[in-house]
Formats: structure tokens, C-alpha cells, sequence
């Protein structure tokens, strides 16, 4: 069972004087368990290519394949893939929070009361309670609140693979926590691809990461091969380090040389950095 994207190429506004190739033959597969990282600077593609895995590029060339099926082929397969935005406030469209949650299970064909049951579960999952939040009108909600709501809509529909677009954006460090905590529990039974640039709360439980450049993949592989990868691609700007291994970065330079062992524990860095030292490197 996979989440298969092979050769996808995206071309907006295609044969107009504005056409733009947003994705240049991206590949990716995410099984379910998985947790899949997906970095890269503003206007990479990331947001292009979450739609492509959702199914909502139609012009785009390659394929997408849902264990084993074409998205698109059959319209069940759509349901397995949930989709948080970047927006959410885009993606609201009831009268209330608990009716935009259970709007998703009742579609793919619960009863009412089951489809309002896993929309209230879903809000609780995310931190909101439902009694509270339930019945609010969508667009009353704060931003944050609005993006856990939005992603109890998704959660809502229990997917085998979930693509959130940057969750965190605007969150704070509970909000934050929550996220991850879904994310974590989530995982157990569903494929899940985050957008972030926010790789720090994220990248010790992730699989792999895939970083994208211009529209094109500028790496794919685990986290220790992205750790030791990390130094080209923050030369080229396609990637930022997270904060460990950036203070890492920093003073090997100002040791004037290379040596530390990427890690993103707090302490493994600390030893790293104090080893270097008594090995005789002074700062600058
Ligand atoms: N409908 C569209 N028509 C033309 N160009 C578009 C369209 N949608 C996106 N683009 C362009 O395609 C490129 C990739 O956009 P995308 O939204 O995938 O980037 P992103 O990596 O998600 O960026 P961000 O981190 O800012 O969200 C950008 O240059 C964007 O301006
Ligand atoms: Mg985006």
C-alpha cells in the first residue's frame, strides 16, 4: 500500500504568456506509517505538489497512483487522501465547526449521527473542545484555531494519507505540541506528508524528508542522510537547518574546521562541540 507520485511535472497557465513549470518531474511514495517531510523555500512547488497527491492538478503530467489505483480512476480513492491547505479559512464552508467536521464522514457515506460523533472526536483529537468549539461559526474562530479545526475536518474522515500544508504556521508552542501530537498518533494508521518550514518540531520523528528547489527535487532520502546533506543544501538556499545543527554549522566554522557529528540532540551536539574544542580548535 503506497501513496505513489511518479514524474510529476506541473506547468500553470500552460501554452499563455504566463505559463510557469511549477514541478519539473517530482517523484515521491509514502506508505501508510510513514511520516514524509517536505522542505523547500516559498514557491518551491510544495503547495503544487500536495495537490498533485491529492488529485487536484488535473493538468498535470505523471502520475498518481493510490495503493495501486490512479487517482481519479475510481472516486473512492480520492477519499483515502485528506488534505489540509495552507489556508484553512479556505477550506470552512458550514455554518458551524462541528457541521464543517462532520461534513467530510457524512459524504463518504456515515450516518448522521456517526459522521457528527467523528467530527466532535476529531475536534477533541486536536485540542478543541467540542462542546466550545462545535457549535462557533467557522470565521469567529483565531487563525490558530481555525487551522486545528480544518485539520479536525480532515482527521474527521480518518484518511490513509494525509497531506497537511504547513499545520504549524501561526500556532503557538501548544498549538504547536498539539500538532505534533496528531501527526504522531496519526501515523499509526495513515501516511502522513507535511509541508513545513518549521523542520525543528517535526524532523526526529520524520522518515524521510524530500527538499524542493525550483520546482525540482533537490534532495530525498532519511533524516541522517539529510542531516549530512545539510551543508549544500543551505549553501544553495534550498534548505534552513534546524537550530541544533545550524549553532553546529556556525561553530565549526568559527573552529575553523569541519568535524561535528550531525545530530539534533541538544546533548549529543553539546559533546560534539566540546570535543572539538579539547581537540584543540579555538574560536575566532
Ligand atoms: N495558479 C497558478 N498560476 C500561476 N502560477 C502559480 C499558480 N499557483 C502557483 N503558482 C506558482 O508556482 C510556484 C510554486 O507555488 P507553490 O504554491 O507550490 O509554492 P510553495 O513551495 O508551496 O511556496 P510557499 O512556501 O510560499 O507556500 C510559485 O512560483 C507560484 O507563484
Ligand atoms: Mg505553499
Amino acid at each position: 500500500m503506497a501513496l505513489t507520485l511518479a514524474d510529476i511535472t506541473c506547468e500553470y497557465a500552460e501554452g499563455s504568456p504566463l505559463s510557469y513549470r511549477a514541478l519539473e518531474s517530482v517523484s515521491l511514495s509514502i506508505e501508510p506509517g510513514e511520516l514524509v517531510l517536505l522542505l523547500g523555500p516559498t514557491g518551491s512547488g510544495k503547495t503544487t505538489l500536495l495537490r498533485a497527491a491529492a488529485g487536484l492538478l488535473p493538468s498535470s503530467a505523471g502520475t498518481v497512483e493510490v495503493d495501486g489505483v490512479r487517482i481519479g480512476v475510481r472516486g473512492a480513492q480520492r477519499a483515502a487522501v485528506g488534505m489540509l491547505f495552507q489556508r484553512p479559512e479556505s477550506q470552512f464552508f458550514a455554518l458551524s465547526v462541528e457541521e464543517d467536521c462532520a461534513f467530510g464522514p457524512r459524504n463518504l457515506g456515515r450516518s448522521d449521527k456517526d459522521a457528527r460523533a467523528d467530527g466532535r472526536a476529531a475536534l477533541a483529537q486536536v485540542g478543541l473542545d467540542p462542546s466550545t468549539f462545535g457549535p462557533r461559526e467557522p470565521w469567529t474562530l483565531s487563525g490558530g484555531e481555525a487551522r486545528r479545526a480544518a485539520l479536525a475536518g480532515v482527521l474527521a474522515m480518518r484518511p490513509r494519507y494525509l497531506l497537511l500544508d504547513e499545520p504549524t504556521a501561526g500556532l503557538d508552542a501548544v498549538g504547536r505540541d498539539s500538532v505534533a501530537a496528531v501527526i504522531e498518533r496519526t501515523r499509526h494508521t495513515a501516511g502522513v506528508l507535511v509541508v513545513t518550514h518549521d523542520p525543528d518540531l517535526l524532523i526526529r520523528r520524520a522518515d524521510r524528508v524530500l527538499v524542493m528547489s525550483e520546482g525540482r527535487t533537490a534532495f530525498s532520502g532519511d533524516v541522517p542522510a539529510f542531516l549530512a546533506a545539510l551543508p549544500a543544501l543551505t549553501a544553495t538556499g534550498a534548505a534552513e537547518a534546524p537550530e541544533v545543527l545550524r549553532t553546529l554549522m556556525l561553530a565549526e566554522r568559527r573552529l575553523g574546521r569541519a568535524g561535528a557529528t550531525p545530530t539534533l540532540d541538544v546533548d549529543e551536539a553539546a559533546s560534539s562541540l566540546a570535543r572539538m574544542c579539547a581537540e584543540g580548535g579555538v574560536p575566532r
